[in-house]
């Protein structure tokens, strides 16, 4: 896989599932863009644009932001230079008309999705893994206090939406919204199952594995 020159791949899973973590270690394998919607969302609110103000009064209140918005900043992403020969997608499509506005794009562009990667983590251990988030205030790098604690001296933030009563919002979201994209994509045979319940190394590894018999 890491020898593909082009790899199109769409992470998805629950909040907290560790999308994010291991979208930053598959990036560094495979050489592709790392596309995460929430992050390009965060940025348009710190920008003080008047869409990342809207979406973040959503995203605070564990709301999805609206599909047209999202699937515009998509489609102009994905046009750009550098992911003409693959990305990875970190929290897009999160609905099913985000999913059908993906495929007719690639389509439009004759590519094809390479695969969907789902990890998938229970319920009951997302409260934990999420209130205990925090991020590196400068370059992003994602932590746990209790599961992977910073550095000392890293200066850490935690993010908003990362609440007991957003995570539950969200998390109510995600069974609502964005499970039925599952079937979806098992449908057209790109689904891939794997454990997030394990060690963000082990988890690397499974996706590895999985990719690999893609
Ligand atoms: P987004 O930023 O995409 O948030 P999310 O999907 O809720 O996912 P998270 O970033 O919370 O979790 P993650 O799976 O990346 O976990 P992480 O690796 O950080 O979206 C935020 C909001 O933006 C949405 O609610 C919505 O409002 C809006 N939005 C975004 N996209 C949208 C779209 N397409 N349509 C509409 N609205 C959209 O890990 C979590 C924690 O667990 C960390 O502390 C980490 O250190 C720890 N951890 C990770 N892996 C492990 C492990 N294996 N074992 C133990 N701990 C671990």
């Amino acid at each position: 896989m890491s020898n593909n020159p082009e790899v199109r791949l769409i992470l998805v899973g629950p909040p907290g599932a560790g999308k994010g973590t291991q979208a930053k270690r598959l990036v560094d394998t495979l050489q592709i863009p790392h596309i995460s919607t929430g992050d390009m969302l965060r940025a348009a609110r710190e920008a003080g644009t008047e869409l990342g103000r809207k979406a973040g009064e959503l995203m605070d209140r564990g709301e999805l932001v609206p599909d047209d918005v999202v699937i515009g900043l998509v489609m102009e992403r994905i046009a750009e230079p550098d992911a003409k020969r693959g990305f990875m997608l970190d929290g897009f499509p999160r609905t099913r008309p985000q999913a059908e506005a993906l495929d007719a794009a690639l389509e439009a562009a004759a590519v094809e999705l390479d695969g969907v990667v789902l990890i998938e983590v229970e319920d009951a251990k997302i409260e934990r893994r999420i209130t205990g988030r925090r991020s590196d205030a400068v370059t992003g790098d994602i932590y746990h206090m209790e599961f992977d604690p910073p550095p000392d001296g890293v200066d850490v933030v935690q993010r908003p939406d990362d609440t007991v009563e957003a995570v539950r919002a969200r998390l109510a979201k995600y069974h609502a919204s964005t499970a039925p994209i599952i079937p979806y994509y098992d449908a057209q045979g790109l689904l891939r199952r794997v454990n997030g319940d394990q060690s963000p190394d082990a988890v690397t590894h499974e996706i590895m594995v999985a990719l690999e018999r893609a």
